[in-house]
């Protein structure tokens, strides 16, 4: 497991690499010298925003797979087959192959390396940089002992992580890798909501993501219920049920529910071209 972790490589210096690395090297789990990421181009903001996290960089895809012990896959997923197409002579017995994109399978990441390739999916998402993410992981046919421990010793630096069958790694897209975008919506509504009724933006905005936080963490360490905790909250002919009711109205639930499966949805699409 040790070797796993002892380089780790990022094939695309995007949003999420940025993220992932910023998680690993603050948790301690991995030095920033021994990150290395890559652009197409020398000039790309991505590698120099890396490059202050204290990650070596280049832009030569296979030097990443060549120094690396895990090589994450970070590339947009129709760039995905062409990157593992020009490093796949590089995938050897000792690289443990990682990607994070959407809607690619395992079937279909097997398939652009040499037959023994040892690949993992796994979706996370971008609270990873504060280590406050979650992700999940499913391991392919020919991953060797330690290879699942290594992710999830990885992601778990991060944020919680936990092993899931493939099917279920786009939902999970929907519930948490955009789930996130969901919710910073809903903290910036109710925070133009009070704006509307006259609270200073910035005190909007700190309230609206601190009540988020206590509410996440009212489900998470008393483990109850969410629709518990909001009946303690609604009072009868209250203020509260009097909101929930406009909520009710407009679909909200509905609506939630809608977004995580299209999110899902166009997820599972995004892999069809491919
Ligand atoms: N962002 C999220 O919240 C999130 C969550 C879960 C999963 N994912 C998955 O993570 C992957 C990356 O997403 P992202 O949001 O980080 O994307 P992004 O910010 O657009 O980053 C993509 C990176 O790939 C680089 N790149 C493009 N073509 C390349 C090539 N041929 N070889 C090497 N690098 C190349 C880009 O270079 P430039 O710097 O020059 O643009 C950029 O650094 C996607 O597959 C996505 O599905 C993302």
């Amino acid at each position: 497991m040790a070797g796993a972790l002892s380089s780790v490589g990022f094939l695309g210096a995007g949003k999420m690499a940025q993220a992932l690395s910023r998680g690993f090297i603050k948790s301690g789990i991995i030095e920033s010298t021994s990150i290395l990421a890559s652009a197409p181009q020398n000039t790309s903001v991505n590698l120099s925003l890396i490059k202050d996290l204290g990650v070596r960089t280049t832009t030569d895809n296979r030097e990443v797979v060549r120094n690396s012990n895990t090589v994450f896959v970070s590339v947009k997923p129709h760039v995905v087959t062409s990157v593992l197409d020009e490093v796949a002579e590089d995938v050897n017995k000792d690289k443990l192959v990682v990607s994070i994109a959407a809607g690619i399978s395992l079937k279909v990441l097997q398939s652009r390396l040499p037959a023994s390739a040892r690949v993992v999916r796994v979706m996370p998402n971008t609270p990873s940089l504060i280590r406050e993410g979650c992700s999940v992981y499913s391991v392919g046919e020919h991953v060797v002992e330690g290879d699942g421990e290594a992710v999830d010793k990885l992601m778990s630096s991060v944020g919680s992580c936990a092993k899931v069958t493939e099917a279920l790694v786009e939902p999970f897209l929907g519930i948490s890798s955009s789930g996130v975008a969901f919710l910073f919506l809903a903290m910036e509504a109710m925070a133009d909501g009070g704006v509307k009724m006259g609270i200073p933006r910035a005190m909007a905005y700190e309230f609206a993501a601190q009540t988020m936080i206590g509410a996440a963490r009212m489900v998470k360490d008393l483990e109850q219920h969410p629709a518990q905790c909001k009946d303690d909250v609604c009072s009868p002919g209250g203020c509260t049920m009097a909101g929930v009711h406009v909520l009710e109205k407009a679909g909200f639930r509905g609506s939630l529910m809608d977004a995580v499966e299209a999110a899902t949805k166009r997820a599972q699409e995004l892999g069809k071209d491919q």
